[in-house]
């Protein structure tokens, strides 16, 4: 029996595990999290950080897996990049040009060396370094830890509305591991987010997918439809910045997800990952709105086999997230009316009666989602928001 060892066994990984098990691969979750809820898909569960290069080459010299991967995690990219290349197994991306994609000092240097369309930015290390940059960046910037992740830590500056840079200075550098942050021009725009598959250096778009997202200061996404409803120039120039993005990141094989405004400049790259996108996106808008599963694509891709990107339909699919506030959440109401709603294929609430919510701030904050499917994106999305008005969920404040 072949094995595979999967870096990453939150929910969001439990597809990639499941479809390795379906083609009979014995699976070896990595996961610092005992609580993990891939572990009990798995066959091995190993609480390691998926972080830890050494200790996850370890763990491979160990278990002596066949194959190595990551789903949905940006650091782990990194882990497998580094312990494939001491294993001499191929490479997806290389260790160093891993770095690009994971860190987003690196990247925006990158793209800076490659002629990607960018904002102005600068990376900044000290507090004194900000204090001088940040008058040069006019009324409106943002700032943001150079390696986090779901929105944590990133922070819309409005001198004009009263905002504090220092204080969002300290805010962001309090989220970044490496206490490294970006100061970068305010994009205005739509934005959009997509998804791709690299095969041998040749980058296909599979979906563009809209993307809503909180008011400033904090970014956190409320929900995706797809496909995109930009005009077909837009795409086409949303399509070309992508290929040549992942080009110049180095990736080599694999999906990717990325991120990007449409500026009256033309479409600019907010961030790229060399990993399956998150947020329900791959595991569940892509394939109602084209049939094509990109799970199933990154583990064929893993154990060599034929990868099939061939779109089955053109169909829309929407995704809500259902969000939050401070307090108590008193009574969740009318769920099993929504989920007989035409279109409506799947609700779920992340948190329960009594639970306590507080924050705004990140992707982890939110209550639970709808997913919907329609005959375009116009009606998924239409069914998705008419299931979020069925569904009320009365929140308290706390005594
Ligand atoms: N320079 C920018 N201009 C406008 N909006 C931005 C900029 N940088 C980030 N954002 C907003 O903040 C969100 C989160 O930032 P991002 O760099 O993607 O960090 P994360 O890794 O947390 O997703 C983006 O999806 C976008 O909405
Ligand atoms: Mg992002």
């Amino acid at each position: 029996m072949k094995k595979i060892m999967i870096l990453g066994a939150s929910r969001l990984q439990v597809p990639a595990i499941q479809e390795a098990k379906r083609r009979g691969l014995f699976v070896i979750a990595v996961d610092y999290d005992k609580n993990a809820e891939g572990f009990s898909v798995a066959d091995k569960c190993i609480d390691i950080s998926t972080i830890d290069c050494e200790g996850v080459y370890k763990a491979a010299l160990e278990n002596k897996p066949d194959y190595i991967i990551t789903s949905t995690s940006d650091m782990p990219v990194r882990t497998v990049a580094y312990v494939r290349e001491k294993l001499n197994m191929p490479l997806d991306i290389s260790y160093t040009d891993s770095f690009c994609a994971t860190n987003k000092a690196f990247m925006r240097q990158r793209f800076r060396e490659c002629g990607i369309p960018i904002p102005r930015f600068n990376v900044i290390e000290e507090e004194d370094e900000f204090k001088t940059l940040y008058p040069t960046y006019g009324d409106r910037f943002i700032i943001k830890p150079a390696d986090n992740a779901a929105s944590r830590g990133v922070r819309l500056v409005d001198i004009d509305k009263g905002t504090d840079p220092l204080e969002c200075y300290k805010f962001s550098f309090g989220r970044s591991r490496t206490g490294t942050v970006l100061i970068e021009e305010y994009m205005l725009g739509p934005e959009v987010s997509v998804e791709s598959f690299t095969l041998n250096g040749i980058t296909d778009v599979i979906a563009i997918t809209d993307k809503i997202v909180t008011q400033p200061p904090f970014f956190v996404e409320l929900g995706h439809t797809e496909q995109s409803q930009l005009s077909e120039n837009i795409k086409r120039q949303i399509k070309d910045v992508v290929k040549r993005t992942l080009s110049a990141v180095g990736v080599i094989n694999g999906p990717s997800h990325t991120e990007l405004k449409i500026t009256t400049e033309g479409p600019k790259v907010v961030e790229t990952a060399a990993r399956l996108g998150g947020d329900f996106i791959t595991s569940k808008l892509v394939p109602l709105s084209t049939g094509i599963d990109m799970t199933v694509c990154s583990i064929s891709l893993a154990v060599g086999e034929h990868v099939d990107l061939t779109r089955k339909y053109d169909r829309g699919s929407a995704i809500r997230f259902i969000p939050t506030t401070f307090g108590i959440i008193a009574g969740i109401d009318n769920i099993k009316n929504a989920k007989k709603m035409f279109g409506v294929t799947e609700i779920e609430l992340y948190k329960k009666i009594g639970d306590r919510i507080g924050g705004t701030e990140s992707s982890n904050d939110r209550i639970g989602h709808v997913i919907a499917t329609g005959k375009d994106a116009n009606q998924a999305a239409a069914i998705c928001d008419a299931a979020m008005k069925t569904i009320s969920v009365e929140i308290v404040s706390e005594q």
